[in-house]
């Protein structure tokens, strides 16, 4: 049975702290990975995506793959052809499929039938993905991630959800703050809270995400931006976190609602190294799911 990546909780505490390693040598040396020599990845993109295609394409062709981008639009699913069928297909050509889809089941379908490794690149419920290069990013700042205390202030999302379940896995604290209405519904592995400032005390670092995701019915945004409103990140909510807070943000970002101008582009982010590690853990991630 190939090894799949859906939700990240495939992976062991011990398996996601190697991985932020490894992602971390591959950073430091590029080409030094000859993993996917000969070998295609297949990447299917049912929604859009700048971070996650480019990372995944250029990761691929580091490791001396080659990157497959498919649009669903392109692809016989398109016409009705199953999900099984074009797993099986997909399976006979390329080491791995990656795909971005509006629909979680979808992704279960897909890997129940695969031969080959099926990463999420994200769904309305997870991004996986996402939560990795974030590891990466708190492991480069802080130079560890044991113990460190991660806030979260925003909707309730897929971002959140992943960072919920794989950042408490390797040994993070998180913190959640939403709204009413607007909050995670499985707590279970770390802390939900409606009161932003109360989430970031002492917090590491703050991590904040759109207010209207892909998912989201547009006809919502309105309401949206009103009821997220108070949980925007700007410096004075930062001031409350730890004297050496720094600011995440997985991109990509409505500078004056969910975070502010000054914190995007300012001193005290390290939201460009996020958007860059993508490549570094997915290339760690893929050397992993291959190699299984
Ligand atoms: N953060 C992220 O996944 O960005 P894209 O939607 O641009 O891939
Ligand atoms: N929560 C956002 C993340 C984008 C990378 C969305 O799903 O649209």
């Amino acid at each position: 049975m190939p090894r799949h990546f859906i939700t990240g909780t495939e992976l062991s505490a011990q398996e996601l702290r190697a991985l932020v390693e490894r992602a971390l040598k591959l950073k430091a040396a590029p080409y030094s990975s000859d993993a996917l020599r000969r070998r295609t990845v297949a990447l299917i993109f049912q929604k859009p995506s700048t971070r996650t295609r480019v990372s995944f394409e250029a990761g691929v062709a580091e490791l001396g793959g080659h990157p497959m981008v498919l649009r669903t639009d392109e692809l016989q699913l398109s016409r009705g052809e199953s999900i099984r069928d074009t797993a099986y297909v997909l399976s006979r050509h390329a080491a791995a499929i990656g795909i971005r889809t509006g629909d979680d089941e979808l992704v279960a379908e897909m890997a129940a039938h695969a031969g080959v490794p099926v990463i999420n690149m994200l769904t309305p419920s997870h991004h996986p993905c996402q939560a990795l290069a974030d590891l990466v990013t708190l492991r480069e700042a802080f130079g560890r991630l044991d113990g460190l205390k991660l806030a979260y202030v925003g909707d309730g999302n897929n971002v959140a959800r992943s960072l919920i379940e794989v950042a408490s896995r390797a040994g993070i604290e998180v913190r959640v703050a939403s709204p009413d209405g607007y909050q995670l519904d499985d707590g279970a592995l770390g802390v939900l809270t409606e009161d932003p400032r109360e989430a970031v005390r002492e917090a590491d670092a703050v991590y904040t995400d759109v207010w209207v995701s892909m998912s989201d019915d547009p006809a919502t945004a309105a309401r949206r931006r009103q009821m997220l409103a108070p949980y925007r990140l700007d410096a004075e909510l930062l001031d409350r976190a730890a004297p050496h807070a720094i600011a995440l943000h997985c991109l990509p970002a409505h500078p004056g609602e969910e975070i502010t101008a000054e914190l995007l582009y300012g001193r005290r982010q390290r939201i460009w190294d996020q958007a860059e590690n993508r490549r570094h853990a997915q290339k760690a991630l893929l050397e992993l799911l291959i190699d299984a």
